[in-house]
């Protein structure tokens, strides 16, 4: 069994659009991803790419029960997302960090940290207090520890919230643009953490346009397009044959300049 089974899953929303004949909203559905399968085991970087607006946040978002499906089913570590029982353990095993993290505003660093395993894992605050130190260690922000999020450039946000993530022990990480709000500096930051956490063998699924990052740390790359997976292949094996062979990928690479 793989960690996350995504099966079948159809997902819509509800969108309101202005009918100009009628000058009335009008409800329309919008079918983002459609009878969509793909299984991640717990090994290594899967990178997704696609063209915008093809349905990879609301994947992530789907896997984590932050948006519920209508039909189909997606397991994590064998528990459905369709059991609202299980969404606690579910966001547990896979931590979620996105393209503009909020880190709680009336907490310091070390509070951000040590809140969630205290809360919801029973950590003693000890425990949870040495957990974060070496988790700030890793990400090279142990001075940081007393730090309140306005003190912190957008690469140290991001790198806190990785810790924070990282402090519940996931299976996975989930990690939804995670750079592109961030200058070059900052990104190239962010990017070194994440390799580290690759090298300690730490399973990410990460959407992300930053192709040297998933030319070296990626283990396995799919291809989004229209709700659908497109290719899902070896990395080595995405950048040569699929590359050359798909015109899509082909065009895709060219348009985001790689
Ligand atoms: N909560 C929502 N309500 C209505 N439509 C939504 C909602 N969330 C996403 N969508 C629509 O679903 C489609 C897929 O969005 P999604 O954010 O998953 O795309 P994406 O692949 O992550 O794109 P990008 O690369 O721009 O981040 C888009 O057309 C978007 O407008
Ligand atoms: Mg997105």
């Amino acid at each position: 069994m793989a960690m996350i089974e995504v099966k079948n899953v159809t997902k819509s929303f509800q969108i309101q659009s202005f009918d100009e004949s009628t000058k009335k909203y009008i409800k329309t559905k919008l079918t983002v991803l459609q009878d969509f399968s793909v299984d991640f085991d717990q090994q290594g970087v899967t990178v997704l790419i696609g063209p915008s607006g093809t349905g990879k946040s609301t994947l992530l978002r789907c896997i984590n029960g932050l948006e519920t499906i209508d039909e189909g089913d997606i397991l994590v570590d064998g528990m459905s997302v369709r059991d609202k029982h299980k969404l606690k353990n579910i966001r547990l095993t896979c931590g979620m960090v996105f393209q503009q993290t909020v880190l709680f505003p009336h907490l310091n660093v070390m509070q951000n940290l040590t809140l969630g395993p205290r809360k919801l894992l029973g950590m003693s605050m000890a425990q949870a207090t040495d957990k974060a130190k070496h988790l700030l260690n890793k990400v090279g922000l142990i001075s940081k520890e007393k730090a309140r999020h306005f003190e912190l450039s957008g690469g140290e946000q991001q790198r806190i919230a990785i810790a924070r993530a990282l402090m519940m022990d996931p299976k996975a990480l989930l990690l939804d643009e995670i750079t592109s709000a961030l200058d070059p500096e900052m990104t190239s930051e962010v990017l070194h953490i994440l390799e580290d956490l690759a090298a300690d063998g730490v399973c990410m699924i990460a959407v992300t346009h930053e192709m040297v990052f998933a030319r070296h740390v990626a283990r396995r790359i799919i291809f989004m397009d229209k709700g659908a997976v497109a290719v899902d292949a070896d990395k080595d094996e995405f950048f040569t044959v699929h590359r050359k062979e798909n015109e899509r990928v082909a065009s895709f690479l060219k348009f985001i300049g790689e």
